[in-house]
């Protein structure tokens, strides 16, 4: 079945551009209906995200990985010295033949640090995870049928420091863990039977933020295989605008390439499609593309009054790129695009499609509880549901280029996105990253604004000016529709300060500049970049600085930052701050200000590290949700002990007035604070409190606590109650436990344990900064103790449909299970794993002798001269004379032959031979005809040495013909 049709009941454009966001949001009502804090789970999938480039395949299982650095070996001699520094040749790790069978098989997105202990000796800022140095490697095999096409390697993150090597040539270096690395595989390619090897070797030490960044391999890997006349990767630029007249236009730049050996001649055909996939308007122009270069085809589209993209309706249009050949289409990209405008004015803010639209918006890292930064694409959406559930609009990429994917949801849910460049220099090798960053998302209608750094001490000198200015003229080259901010903590009035020289200045914190600033600089845009800075543990409300918890009364904030509440108020209270963006919609790992160990992660989310609202939730979302009436009570009800002592009950709501009740008597009724919340102090008495809201007398929103008794049973509670069966589908599951009358129970702390079928357990987490428990499991079974009431697992389907059960136990409680179906919908597309296979693949190959020459003759070391380098598999010319030849390689055997011996097989010798290992004959081939010759060869470690005496016919192929592999017996 096509997941697309059972989700929506169409495959067409339509249905590859739908919004998830929107339905989902309307579930969110049910929240807070017995004080537990999460949505009723969903009945339906999530659409998956669509492939808008079919040249792209995943290239994600099979890998095989190494914790720790491998040292490449010293050379031996002055021909071991003289070889290891050629093309082909990487020696160690890095080398095609190295033995990694004993590696651990992972798949992809993979980040090692996210299973690490924490240490105290280990960074601060980063969570106290190791992290160190990994290496992965992934043997391949390409199609002969693909000989002659463009093929790349797309990694779309690595953390941190990367070097990759294709069969055994460093084919790209990369230096940030947020930008993707596009690796041309095309001039290294070999194809058929001739495995291809790709090792990386990541340096996760190097550091790029004061936050947990993660290890390896942690977003997406694709294989992408291309005609060999094509739209380049990110190679489209689609720019709608507005006419003067009112119509839209798009102009679209298709960049191709060409690796034919003569200029080309294509047609370009650009279609934009509405969002049911019908054509509105479509182009066609030729270009020629000349050998081993770039051309650009430009066109237009009129789409007329296209509807358009916004917050509250984020209607995607898609434009189909074609490249036609001789008539027939041999590329085709589509690009996900939105029409809509944006303007920042310096008195009144931001308008999008001219209507004033606040930033009700927060910073995001890439981080989440058990799977850490390699977050799996359903589950950024889940995150991304929950941040629209509070009223969220915007989000800030901080501080980095998130992953397409996050972007992907954004554009579909109708967010708003100030775009983040990682390091701030404009030297050549800084500035393609950024350069990098706009190609790939300026097509983007989420992406309204570009940001070239956070809080650079430079900002207020001239060098900082001079690198804004050079990166900003980067940016605008490549797009100039969008204005460019900086977000500044600082300096704002030096003569050389960066504010100058943006089109939106970006404020962290000093919101007591805002007006100050604004005097000053009347003519300049200004939106908060950063602010709040609030602490919160996630359902505690009471301090204990030496226990590390905080008060979710949101009454602490960072010196520099403020509460939650007095930070939106300096935003909300002037039209000329576009907006703001709240540290952090969520906890991350690392940064544990304002504590140090034992504390591991952050305390500045509105959600914690597992997605769980603390009260920051509710209050943003009586400050931010406009469309439908909200009411929420801080503390939960349930004070064992406590009875007849005063509680601060704190009650949040978009309402006009809120009245509380405790056990059905009327505590009074306040007119509501929408910023800064409601309180009342209330003698404890266990039973049921009440918040109703009404808006012009009527009650519109109820928000109720009941206390709780003693936990008796546990509770499994999904975000979907079916998920796809494609391997690759993931949510979390939240475990909590109930009293006897099935009441969430908020005070628990008990552990859990818990086991999972037909889905893989990702990993697990409870919200709690201070908890050192493992967040990964090797296997089904797992374990987490509850945290104020709640832990969490993450779950990914496994193939195929059926059943996932979860079960979950704790001691003296009644377990839980919990029963999803499992859709039987196809697994994309992945790259064949290829089982590791030793090669013998570097040869010398002597002189012709007209006799047979002794086997054991060899060039001396230092001659690099009188022996060729020959490749198994790659022909040499026929003899002109019947004679003989050597043919020598060392190879160092595979752990498991060293130890048991094994097999040597030439799958195609040419001509008659005598195959000679360690300087003993094991095998002689009679015929002179092109045959495959195989010998058993005896355990021992290395090096081995291989001579293969050829007596080679006139006028044949002669020589080794074809791979040369060794393997286990
Ligand atoms: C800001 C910084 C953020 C984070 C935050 C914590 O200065 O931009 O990355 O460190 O402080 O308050």
């Amino acid at each position: 079945m096509d997941r697309r049709q059972l989700l929506l009941g169409g495959a067409g454009a339509g249905a590859l551009l739908a919004v998830p966001g929107r339905a989902a949001v309307a579930a969110y009502s049910a929240e807070d209906s017995d004080g537990f804090p999460m949505p009723a789970p969903l009945q339906r999938l999530l659409p998956r995200l669509p492939d808008l480039d079919p040249s792209r395949t995943r290239l994600e299982l099979g890998w095989r990985f190494h914790e720790g650095d491998i040292p490449t070996p010293e050379p031996q001699g002055h021909n071991d010295t003289y070889l290891s520094v050629k093309a082909g040749n990487a020696r160690g790790a890095a080398a095609m033949a190295y033995d990694d069978t004993d590696w651990a098989e992972v798949r992809l997105p993979h980040d090692w640090a996210a299973g690490q202990p924490f240490v105290r000796t280990a960074n601060v800022s980063e969570g106290y995870r190791p992290r160190g140095i990994g290496w992965y490697r992934r043997a391949l095999r390409l199609d002969p049928a693909d000989r002659g096409k463009t093929i790349e390697i797309h990694f779309d993150g690595i953390a941190t420091d990367a070097t990759i090597w294709v069969n055994g040539s460093v084919a790209a270096h990369n230096w940030s863990g947020y930008n993707s690395i596009y690796v041309d595989l095309t001039p290294f390619a070999r194809f058929g039977d001739e495995t291809n090897v790709i090792v990386v070797r990541v340096d996760a030490d190097a550091k790029e933020g004061w936050w947990y960044e993660g290890a390896g391999l942690y977003r997406h890997v694709w294989l992408v295989r291309r005609a060999s006349v094509a739209i380049i990767s990110d190679g489209v630029h689609c720019d709608p605008r507005q006419g003067g007249d009112g119509r839209w236009r798009v102009p679209v730049t298709a960049t191709l390439a060409n690796i034919d050996r003569a200029a080309a001649s294509v047609t370009v055909e650009a279609a934009l499609l509405d969002p049911d996939g019908r054509e509105i308007a479509t182009q066609r122009t030729d270009v020629t593309v000349p050998v081993l270069g770039r051309a650009d085809a430009a066109l237009t589209l009129d789409a007329g009054n296209p509807a358009r993209w916004s917050v509250e309706a984020p209607t995607l249009h898609a434009v189909r790129t074609r490249v036609l050949r001789g008539g027939e289409i041999v590329d085709e990209r589509r690009v996900a695009i939105g029409f809509r405008t944006v303007r920042f004015d310096a008195d009144k803010g931001l308008f999008v499609n001219e209507q004033p639209v606040k930033l009700k918006g927060v910073c995001l890292h890439q981080d989440h509880a058990g799977v850490g930064v390699a977050i799996p694409d359903a589950l950024l959406a889940w995150r991304l549901e929950r941040l629209k559930a509070m009223g969220c609009n915007a989000i800030r990429m901080s501080h980095n280029a998130p992953t397409a994917e996050l972007l992907d949801w954004c554009d579909r849910m109708g967010f708003l996105v100030m775009d983040e460049n990682r390091n701030f220099n404009p030297a050549p090798d800084y500035l393609a990253q950024l350069e990098w960053l706009v190609r790939r998302d300026r097509n983007r209608p989420s992406v309204i604004l570009w940001s070239v750094f956070n809080e650079e001490p430079m900002q207020g000198t001239e060098a900082g000016v001079e690198m804004v200015r050079r990166m900003s003229a980067a940016v605008r080259r490549l797009d100039d529709s969008r204005p460019i901010t900086a977000a500044m903590n600082g300096s704002f009035y030096n003569p050389s300060n960066v504010s100058t020289v943006v089109d939106v200045m970006g404020f962290n914190y000093y919101q007591g500049d805002y007006d100050k600033f604004h005097r000053l600089n009347p003519t300049k845009p200004m939106t908060s970049s950063e602010d709040t800075s609030a602490f919160e543990t996630r359902g505690a409300f009471a301090t204990d600085r030496a226990g590390h918890v905080i008060t979710s009364y949101d009454t602490e904030a960072a010196p520099w930052g403020g509460t939650h509440r007095a930070s939106w108020k300096n935003i909300a209270e002037r039209p000329f701050v576009a907006g703001g963006f709240v540290w952090t919609g969520f906890d991350y790992h690392g940064e544990p200000t304002p504590h140090e160990w034992p504390t591991i992660s952050s305390f500045f989310g509105i959600l914690d590290l597992c997605g769980f609202p603390k009260t920051a939730f509710d209050i943003h979302s009586a400050h931010w949700v406009d469309d439908r009436p909200v009411v929420a009570i801080a503390p939960h009800w349930t004070w064992p002990g406590r009875e007849g002592q005063p509680i601060k009950v704190f009650v949040t709501s978009n309402a006009e007035t809120v009245a509380l009740r405790l056990n059905g008597r009327d505590l009074g009724v306040q007119r509501v604070d929408r910023i800064m919340g409601n309180e009342w102090t209330v003698p404890y008495a266990p039973g049921r409190i009440e918040a109703r809201a009404m808006r012009g007398g009527k009650i519109v929103a109820t928000a109720v606590h009941e206390t709780a008794g003693p936990p008796v049973a546990l509770r499994l509670t999904p975000a979907r109650m079916v998920m796809a069966g494609d391997d690759e589908d993931a949510q979390p599951i939240t475990i909590d436990a109930v009293d006897a009358r099935g009441r969430h129970v908020p005070t628990a702390n008990l552990a859990t344990r818990f086991t999972v079928e037909g889905a893989t357990l990702l990993g697990v987490g409870n919200g709690d900064p201070n908890c050192h428990e493992t967040e990964q499991f090797a296997g089904p079974a797992g374990e987490r103790s509850l945290f104020n009431g709640l832990a969490q697992l993450i779950v990914r389907a496994d193939a195929g449909g059926g059943r996932i059960v979860v079960r979950a136990t704790a001691s003296g409680l009644k377990p839980a299970a919990l029963k999803l179906d499992r859709a039987d919908i196809a697994p994309r597309p992945q790259v064949a794993m290829v089982p590791a296979v030793s090669k013998v693949r570097d040869w010398r190959r002597s002189p012709a002798f007209a006799q047979r020459p002794d086997p054991g003759l060899a060039p001396a070391d230092g001659d690099n001269n009188s022996w060729d380098f020959i490749h198994s598999g790659e022909p040499t010319p026929a003899e002109a004379q019947p004679g003989w030849r050597i043919y020598r390689a060392r190879f160092i055997p595979w752990k498991r032959i060293a130890a048991e011996g094994g097999v040597i097989t030439f799958d195609a010798l040419g001509g008659k031979a005598e195959l000679w290992v360690d300087g003993t004959r094991i095998a002689v081939k009679e015929g002179a005809a092109t045959a495959p010759l195989s010998a058993p060869i005896a355990p021992s470690a290395g090096p081995r040495v291989v001579a293969l005496l050829v007596n080679a016919p006139a006028g044949q192929p002669s020589g080794i013909l074809g791979p040369v592999a060794i393997t286990g017996r």
